[in-house]
């Protein structure tokens, strides 16, 4: 036999070989197994390929055709074994993740707003479809805007009454929101009209109508040729916007240092006992407005400090502000999400 025939039976018996060996093919290390074995550095088929050089040249062609043509094929058997193996490997892994999306979900429900957030924003929008804008400050206030700039000097003796929680000598978290006044008018010129909501804090000891941390919405307007009348019809619109019908207001007279003269207003539910204090209030005193660099002859105004837990206590027949701090879910999901 001639050595070209001889290359020829060696390759047919490999070629046979290969096909029953791919036949089998199932597992994926068995595929390894097989590219080591014929196509590897010293696989089978690599080493037939070395003994091309043994052969006569004029029958290299034909024979390296051929033994080509079988490493093709075993390559390409290789090739797609390894993409149905990782096309199998996905399809495993798809089905052992596999969600049913038919059924139903975990609610975590939705959270709501705090009683407090519902009723400050429904006085926001009250205030601002009357035309105030709202205006804010540091709920750690110095001394000058909580105090000097209010009419209230060192030695004054209404200092007592906002005796608060002092931070240094000079700042201290504010018993009051009366500080953004000074504030809001330094940086505006006349006309002013805003409402201020925000924490306040205080020494007071804790009861059913007083707590230690509690909110404050702030109104002031200055305008020239304003009076308490237009406090008083301002507050009645407001009131009735508020709460409806059927409420009693009761304005009697009190002392602010910074208001002159000066009203303290409380407040009646319908078939209630029980009358509430929620605000003081008055016209704004010529000092201030002279400490912001206003005109007391050519401008005047008033103000009112609104308490806002009060004014929910009212409105929801609450009656003890403890309610409010207390996070109990039963209290909170009471009240209608409306903002
Ligand atoms: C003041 O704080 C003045 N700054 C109000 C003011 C503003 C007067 C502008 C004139 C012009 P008073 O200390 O009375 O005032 O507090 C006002 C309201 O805040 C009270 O009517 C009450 O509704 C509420 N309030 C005061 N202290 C507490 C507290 N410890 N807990 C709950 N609400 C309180």
């Amino acid at each position: 036999m001639s050595t070209l025939d001889a290359f020829k039976n060696t390759l047919s018996t490999l070629s046979s070989e290969i096909e029953a060996r791919l036949a089998g093919l199932q597992e994926p290390g068995q595929l390894e197994q097989f590219r080591v074995e014929y196509l590897g550095r010293k696989g089978k088929l690599t080493e037939l390929m070395k003994q091309l050089g043994s052969l006569d040249a004029a029958d290299r062609g034909e024979a390296g055709r051929l033994v080509n043509e079988l490493k093709q094929r075993a390559t390409r058997a290789v090739d797609e074994g390894e993409e149905a193996a990782a096309a199998a490997r996905i399809e495993r892994r798809l089905e052992s993740e596999a969600v049913d999306m038919s059924l139903p979900g975990v609610s975590f429900g939705n959270g709501r707003l705090h009683p407090l957030t519902l009723v400050q924003h429904e006085i926001e929008s009250i205030f601002m479809r009357m035309g105030f804008d709202v205006a804010t400050g540091p709920e750690i206030e110095t001394d000058y805007y909580n105090f000097e700039a209010l009419n209230i000097p060192a030695d004054h003796p209404a200092r007592a009454d906002w005796d608060t929680f002092y931070i240094t000598d000079d700042t201290l978290l504010r018993p009051h929101t009366s500080p953004v006044q000074i504030r809001t008018m330094e940086k505006t010129k006349p006309p002013v009209r805003i409402i201020c909501p925000g924490r306040c804090y205080r020494r007071d000891a804790q009861d059913a109508t007083h707590s230690p941390v509690f909110h404050q919405v702030e109104l002031l307007w200055i305008e020239a040729g304003l009076t308490l009348a237009n406090l008083k019809y301002v507050l009645e619109v407001f009131i009735e916007e508020f709460f409806g019908e059927g409420y009693e207001m009761l304005f009697s007279g009190d002392f602010f240092p910074f208001t002159e003269p000066s009203v303290q207003v409380h407040m009646r539910a319908p078939e209630a006992e029980k009358w509430l204090e929620i605000m003081g209030a008055g016209e704004v005193d010529p000092a201030v407005l002279e400490a912001v660099g206003y005109d007391p002859e050519a401008v005047s105004g008033f103000a009112f400090g609104l308490g806002l837990e009060r004014m929910a206590m009212l409105k929801y027949g609450i009656p003890d502000i403890r309610a409010f701090l207390a996070n109990d879910l039963r209290f909170l999901k009471q009240f209608p999400q409306t903002s």
